[in-house]
């Protein structure tokens, strides 16, 4: 079956991505789920950002911005060669420049990719830094490289690691694939291509480190505070207890933060040495280099149809570069997504000398479903079917998987009927490609499958002060998706408050325990825990309104600061009141609790797209982009709608331009800046139309509700593609879409 993932060179081998947003329900540690089936005032609705203006005002602090007395500017030395033995590294010249406070080697042994880090400096300012790390002398030993999938696989080619370059990682098999292409009518098979994606998050990657004796503070920009300071402890040796993690205000991560970064280790190596915190800013080209990056993929599926549409086999073998780490399985969309009882699955990882992959913004699965949603309406061409016909009629109510048991609950066949509606589905080519003219029009759908369900464990606490003012306190981190506005958002609700009237303490490894924020763990975890607290908060409330009112505690509401008798509204308290009567600070602990383990837990949602193709200069304008999402309970409209358009956003640009080129000479990136690599801009983006199911999941946790930070861009690039097949007639299996592969594929069209 399915092996363990293994991810990130960093901190090799402790993070396994899969394994860890996974849902992880076990039985016997199931407590009840308090079922909330009530109707909520704020809670699903449109909540404005409740630091919007701090963070358009420029306010709101990021690690960026962080200055503390004396701080010194770090800088990293990186290999300019992708292939090299270190013979030796001289510091003198660096530390004897005036201003220098620290010099650290970091790899006195071998680089595996141009921009490995070598050595690094700290210094009173950037320029003494800058000038340090030009004082620094490296003699290297350069040797062979490579840089493609295609020359790591020849049997002679230079060896990244001391291992094959070529390494089987996951093998699946369920029924019999051979007898299932016998039962087929048609049989296709076809290779589908994507590229090396770059995170990109619009805020670089920065750490500051401080100590104050033994005790260590780092200011980072991270999706995980806690997993920052418990990989510090490890790396340095020191108790994590000695550790705190700060994360105020964060500008995206995808990934690229989700663990702790080399940058922050020498950053506190070098704080210890000089005795001054330092601070590291990743610059944009060192973000395209060194932090991570979603590996490439290169699938060739062969699959198995019946006339009337019913799937009888599927296989998949994939070879996908990840750099110097392992690439990404991308095989659970056709493994888990329908019903098909016979599927093979061989994933390759093929090492490069090339930056190290990291878990993007949902691994495997954007790649997966480009390449399997694609082949699917291949498939549905091949015998006259409708592609979305095609997928209700392998529509599947149980997990396919691992597991076989139902879905606590899975409304994606809601969501085809409500994405076709919004297109107008019935305007599409009945055959791929069947438009005249220079411009044509096409229509495409793609399904997708995620986890999100939360982790069992995570802790938030509410405090209520004797003057009435409330605080939530969580261990978690907002990266940019607005974790502190539904935070608030539900403490007011449960109160009778209003969101700015709550005081939300976040971003802090002090505080209680919440996840990383990856994997779309986030709300399905904080916002039950959150919950639970606040729910104990307004329970003891009204337990002492009650005697008070001398009424029943159950007839009692919390509404506009107030708590008030249902039966009868002339009998009130003010919740201050009622605070100040408690005669100190008193604490609520809340936490996420366990799931049934008899469900599947899955996210689900399909997107539409329409396309314009211009024939004659081979370029692709995305029209309109319907996107429908079953994430069980909405919590925040507004800030769901965003993530949707930031999901979409990427998907677009992947589909259409975004590349890592790579010098294969030197094997140095080409465009490292955002200049060549090219995403979108306001003027690239359609019409977004973002829709949710918003019922919630019985079973999962308190609210309902799963996740949705990957979910929208997991089929956002593929329903691009099979729009533009039918357009055009033709399917680009290798994204991106440039006009030079439109042009070509209409080419060979018409050679046919
Ligand atoms: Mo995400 S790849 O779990 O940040």
């Amino acid at each position: 079956m399915r092996e363990k993932e293994k991810y990130g060179s960093i901190e090799e081998g402790s993070f396994d991505y899969f394994e860890t947003v996974k849902p992880h329900p076990r039985p016997g540690q199931t407590e009840e789920q308090p079922k909330e089936t009530e109707k909520f005032n704020m809670i699903g609705s449109y909540t404005p950002r409740v630091d919007g203006d701090k963070i358009v005002t420029g306010q709101a602090p990021y690690t960026h911005d962080i200055k503390l007395r004396g701080m010194l500017t770090g800088k990293i030395l990186r290999s300019p060669h992708a292939a090299a033995e270190i013979v030796s590294i001289d510091t003198s010249k660096a530390e004897n420049l005036p201003g220098v406070k620290a010099v650290l080697k970091l790899n006195e042994e071998k680089v595996r990719y141009a921009g490995q880090q070598v050595a690094a400096v700290a210094a009173v300012d950037e320029y003494t830094a800058a000038k340090a790390l030009a004082l620094i002398e490296v003699q290297y030993k350069t040797l062979p490289h490579s840089v493609t999938e295609e020359k790591s696989r020849e049997p002679d080619a230079p060896q990244v690691h001391s291992s094959s370059n070529v390494q089987q990682f996951n093998q699946y098999d369920r029924g019999d694939i051979e007898a299932g292409f016998k039962q087929a009518d048609v049989i296709r098979e076809f290779t589908y291509r994507t590229p090396v994606e770059i995170h990109h998050p619009t805020e670089t990657h920065s750490s500051i480190a401080k100590w104050e004796g033994d005790r260590l503070t780092i200011w980072d920009s991270t999706q995980a505070i806690h997993s920052v300071r418990d990989g510090l402890a490890r790396t340095l040796k020191i108790p994590a207890a000695r550790i705190k993690v700060i994360k105020h205000y964060m500008g995206g991560g995808f990934g690229s933060k989700l663990s702790l970064n080399e940058h922050t280790v020498a950053a506190a190596q070098m704080a210890k040495i000089s005795g001054y915190p330092v601070k590291i800013v990743l610059t944009r080209e060192e973000n395209a280099l060194c932090v991570g990056n979603r590996p490439s993929s290169h699938q060739t599926y062969k699959g198995g149809v019946k006339k009337d549409g019913t799937l009888t086999a599927l296989s998949l073998v994939n070879y996908t570069n990840g750099g110097i780490n392992r690439g990404d399985r991308c095989s659970e969309p056709m493994i888990d997504l329908y019903k098909c009882p016979n599927v093979k699955d061989v994933q390759y990882t093929v090492f490069t000398n090339l930056g190290p992959s990291r878990a993007m913004r949902a691994p495997g699965h954007v790649q997966g479903t480009f390449g399997f949603e694609g082949f699917l309406d291949e498939l549905a061409a091949a015998i006259n079917m409708d592609p979305l016909e095609l997928r209700l009629k392998n529509y599947s109510t149980k997990n396919q998987g691992d597991t076989g048991i139902p879905y606590s609950s899975k409304h994606l066949e809601e969501c085809y009927r409500i994405g076709a509606k919004e297109i107008v589905w019935e305007r599409r080519n009945k055959v791929p490609g069947e438009g005249t003219g220079r411009y044509r029009r096409g229509m495409g759908v793609a399904s997708q499958i995620w986890w999100g369900a939360g982790v069992p464990g995570t802790l938030a606490d509410v405090k209520i002060h004797p003057d009435g003012g409330v605080e939530v306190i969580c261990g978690t981190q907002d990266i940019g998706c607005g974790t502190r506005t539904y935070m608030a958002t539900i403490v007011a609700e449960t109160l009778g408050l209003k969101p700015e009237d709550i005081i939300v303490k976040i971003g802090n490894s002090d505080y209680p325990w919440a996840p990383i924020s990856g994997g779309s763990l986030t709300t399905p975890s904080v916002a039950p825990a959150t919950r639970d607290a606040a729910l104990k908060a307004a329970g003891q409330l009204k337990q002492m309104a009650a005697e008070k009112l001398e009424i029943s505690p159950e007839d009692i509401e919390l509404k506009d600061g107030k708590l008030i008798s249902k039966a009868n509204p002339d009998k009130s308290v003010t919740l201050r009141e009622m605070a100040r009567s408690m005669g100190r600070e008193t604490v609520f602990h809340g936490s996420r609790k366990g799931m049934p383990s008899e469900y599947a837990y899955n996210s689900f949602g399909a997107h539409f797209a329409e396309v314009e193709v211009d024939t004659l200069l081979g370029k692709v304008k995305v029209l309109k982009m319907v996107a429908v999402h079953d994430i069980g309970r909405v919590i925040n409209r507004q800030t769901a709608e965003s993530q949707v358009a930031g999901g979409v956003t990427q998907g677009l640009g992947t589909a259409l331009f975004e590349r890592r080129i790579v010098d294969q000479n030197t094997g140095r990136l080409v465009n490292p800046n955002l200049r060549d690599y090219k995403i979108p801009t306001s003027l690239d983006m359609p019409e977004i139309v973002a829709l949710f199911i918003d019922k919630p999941d019985p079973y999962i946790n308190n609210l309902g509700t799963k996740g949705l930070g990957e979910p929208p861009r997991i089929p956002s690039s593929a329903v691009i593609a099979n729009a533009v097949y039918n357009a055009i007639g033709v399917h680009l299996r290798e994204i991106p879409m440039t006009p030079d592969k439109v042009l070509n594929a209409l080419k060979q069209k018409e050679a046919v």
